[in-house]
């Protein structure tokens, strides 16, 4: 079977599909291998190939989709405005073996917003339009669209939802934050549970997930057909086998201590190139331990960012965690800000 193949039997089986969102400089080949020993997403993101004039795939992002160690299907997501570049990336792509081609429609960073690509193409609808339709014919495998829900405001997504609509996606994922928004706290399930019930095809709801009963939840709750899973997934691999449990009735590993120093350790050996200057490898390794620290009490995150040697990064990280108590399940400022929708919010049209 072809990786395409597997994709679309996963989104079209009746289990609800567990994703791992694509994350720049995160989702490389050797995050897919450890998060994928802890169980692992149903399907992976990658990380966005920047699509211009004359570009042509990365080398290190296509190694996730030609050397990929996990089993499952890899999802290659592009960026960028320029119809004909994307067209022809999306073809070379497509000779490799991948589920499907993603679009990215949600990137905040003003590097590539201001170039009118990944979140800033939301300003322009009749630009998605042409893209949209362009890459719909060029692409013979799943075809799939990552969107935030608006650029400045969710009124927004009353334009973009009739759009989507228009064209023959295979799913959506929305990340239910407007791009001006960036990461902070206001995330709207209720517009997700809206598209899901608008849309012909499946949807998957990104955001602000971090627990198993949350993710529970908010299946219930959105009817959408799957998770995508960022961030909670660095801080806790076995996210996706913990809602897998959930889901089931059956008890869930609570991962202590000393599991995520062993975790720790796994991404040290599998990330690390011995190589690379030791102040390099300890700065490789905060890009993980930002959002594992983001749940712990204590002075974790505050010494680790502030260590630059691997045995300051070590001292770390043992004094930290070796030891046999459970760890909390959710970044602290979530645990306080997560409500599940409210259901006066389900029933509104937005
Ligand atoms: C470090 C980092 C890099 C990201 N890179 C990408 C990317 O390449 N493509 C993309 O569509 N989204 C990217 N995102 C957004 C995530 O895919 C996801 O939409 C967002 O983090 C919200 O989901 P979460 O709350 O589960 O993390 C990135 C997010 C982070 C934190």
């Amino acid at each position: 079977m072809t990786a395409a193949e597997s994709f679309s039997n996963l989104i079209q089986a009746p289990s609800p599909v567990l994703a791992l969102a694509p994350m720049q400089d995160v989702t490389t080949l050797q995050f897919m291998r450890v998060v994928a020993r802890y169980g692992g997403p149903d399907v992976y993101w990658t990380e966005y190939f920047r699509v211009h004039g004359e570009s042509r795939p990365e080398k290190w992002i296509l190694d996730s989709i030609t050397q990929n160690p996990t089993g499952k299907p890899v999802v290659a997501q592009l960026i960028g405005s320029d119809i004909p570049a994307l067209v022809r990336n999306a073809k070379l792509l497509q000779k490799f073996p991948i589920a499907a081609i993603d679009l990215n429609l949600g990137c905040p960073a003003p590097i590539v917003y201001r170039k009118c690509a990944g979140g800033g193409l939301l300003r322009e609808p009749q630009k998605i339009d042409a893209i949209l339709g362009a890459l719909r014919e060029a692409v013979t495998v799943p075809f799939t669209v990552k969107t935030r829900i608006g650029f400045a405001s969710p009124e927004e997504f009353d334009t973009l939802l009739p759009l989507f609509a228009r064209h023959s996606l295979d799913l959506l994922t929305i990340h239910a934050r407007t791009v001006a928004q960036m990461y902070r706290p206001g995330v709207r399930y209720d517009l997700i549970a809206h598209a899901a019930r608008e849309l012909k095809y499946p949807v998957l709801l990104n955001g602000n997930v971090f627990s198993a009963g949350q993710a529970k939840k908010l299946l219930a709750e959105t009817g959408v057909r799957g998770l995508m899973i960022g961030r909670g997934a660095i801080r806790n691999p076995w996210l996706f086998d913990q809602i897998r449990a959930e889901l089931r009735g059956e008890k869930k590993l609570v991962p202590t201590g000393r599991d995520l120093l062993h975790y720790i350790h796994e991404l040290w050996e599998n990330e690390i190139t011995p190589s690379v200057r030791e102040s390099a490898q300890v700065q490789r390794m905060k890009k993980f331990t930002n959002f594992i620290g983001d749940g712990m009490t204590g002075p974790f995150l505050h010494d680790i960012r502030r260590a630059n040697t691997k045995a300051d990064f070590w001292r770390v990280c043992e004094q930290a965690l070796d030891h046999t108590e459970p760890m909390p399940l959710e970044p602290l400022d979530h645990a306080h800000n997560y409500h599940a929708i409210e259901p006066a919010a389900l029933s509104q049209s937005p």
